[in-house]
């Protein structure tokens, strides 16, 4: 298959314009990347894209921020319950974002050796006893573990302590039920890009949460990239449908389309590698530009072109739109169901 330089990017067409007397530019590989993006995507801000070439996902204990300010409304004590895939993943963000370690203590009697090792090495206390009634307690323990964890954290979680919790399908009433002193309750469901700080998270607060204890809960989740609210706790199943369940929803879209390329000729390595490097430099361009997912695709829609031959399909009344709102109300009765 023919593979295209980066000497090959097409010049900006504007280019020829310069002025004569303009000196010569310098331009690093980055620039005329830029320039042939510019190009494609005309007036939408792509700043950088010429680095998106490798792997971006940072190793665990990464700073991932450099230069972020130490947002004041960090808790100035914090216990975390259950420290696994997206505990752990929080506290890292925790970190990165400037909390110092010392104010974070972890429960997690299943921690792995090493892994408390780790965090015990980066300054994280792992004894609960003198924990007191901290600022904020995150509970991250699976749904079905609430019961066990919160005989340790009822005694903690007092009327002035806020609780974030982000254990799937259990409302504000079922953390209130088990940890009954506790007053001010956040539940938030974030996903799974959470782990690389390019998550996405709705949340929603009871009525006895300060606007303090908010700024501190959103704090704590933004760490891991964006935090949405909503007003009604019944949203949260419309949330888990769309953003919690939604990387999975993305991750078949990337299935389907090397599937796709294979049906159409191409050896099956060539098209998962080429399905997957389009869905994920997609995703991070529109992650990156400051416009919207329908403006991006109408810039690389040209009438009558290929683009357009494909969105014909996709977009006609029973293409993907009708077959998303299908899927998206499925997981939100799932989420009910579940939530009971
Ligand atoms: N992962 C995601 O992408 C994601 C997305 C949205 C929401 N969530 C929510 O996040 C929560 C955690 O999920 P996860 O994927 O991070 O699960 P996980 O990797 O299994 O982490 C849970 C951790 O809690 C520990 N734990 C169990 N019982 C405990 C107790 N009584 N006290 C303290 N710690 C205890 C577990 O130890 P053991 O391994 O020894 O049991 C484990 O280390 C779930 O409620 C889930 O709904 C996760």
């Amino acid at each position: 298959m023919e593979q295209r330089g980066r000497g090959d990017v097409p010049p900006r067409p504007a280019a020829h314009r310069r002025r004569r007397a303009d000196p010569a530019p310098v331009r690093d590989d980055a620039q005329i990347r830029r320039r042939g993006l510019r190009a494609l995507l005309p007036g939408v801000p792509v700043r950088d894209l010429g680095r998106q070439v490798g792997p971006r996902i940072p190793r665990r204990g990464a700073v991932r921020d450099r230069g972020r300010g130490v947002s004041p409304a960090l808790p100035a004590s914090l216990v975390l319950v259950g420290a696994g895939k997206m505990g752990g993943a929080m506290l890292d963000g925790w970190l990165a974002a400037g909390l110092e370690p010392a104010r974070v203590t972890v429960i997690d009697p299943g921690l792995p050796p090493e892994a408390a090792e780790a965090w015990a090495a980066r300054g994280v206390r792992l004894d609960p006893a003198g924990a007191g009634e901290p600022d904020a307690v995150v509970l991250a323990v699976k749904p079905q573990g609430l019961d066990a964890a919160a005989g340790a954290v009822a005694p903690l979680a007092g009327p002035g302590t806020l609780v974030v919790s982000v254990l799937a399908g259990k409302t504000i009433a079922d953390l209130k039920g088990r940890l009954p002193r506790a007053r001010a309750v956040v539940r938030a469901m974030p996903n799974l890009p959470a782990s690389i700080g390019r998550g996405a998270t709705g949340a929603v607060a009871s009525p006895e949460v300060s606007a303090d204890q908010r700024r501190t809960a959103d704090a704590l989740l933004s760490a891991n990239g964006l935090v949405e609210w909503v007003v009604d706790e019944g949203l949260i199943d419309a949330v888990t449908a769309v953003s919690g369940s939604g990387p999975a929803y993305v991750f078949l879209l990337a299935e389907t389309l090397a599937e796709a390329g294979v049906a159409a000729g191409l050896p099956p390595e060539t098209a998962a590698r080429l399905a997957r490097q389009t869905v994920a430099g997609a995703g991070e361009l529109l992650g990156r530009s400051a416009a919207e997912a329908a403006e991006l695709r109408r810039n690389v829609t040209s009438p009558g072109g290929t683009t357009a031959a494909a969105l014909g399909v996709l977009m006609a009344g029973d293409g993907l739109a009708p077959l998303m709102r299908e899927a998206v109300a499925a997981a939100q009765r799932r989420a009910r169901e579940l939530a009971g």
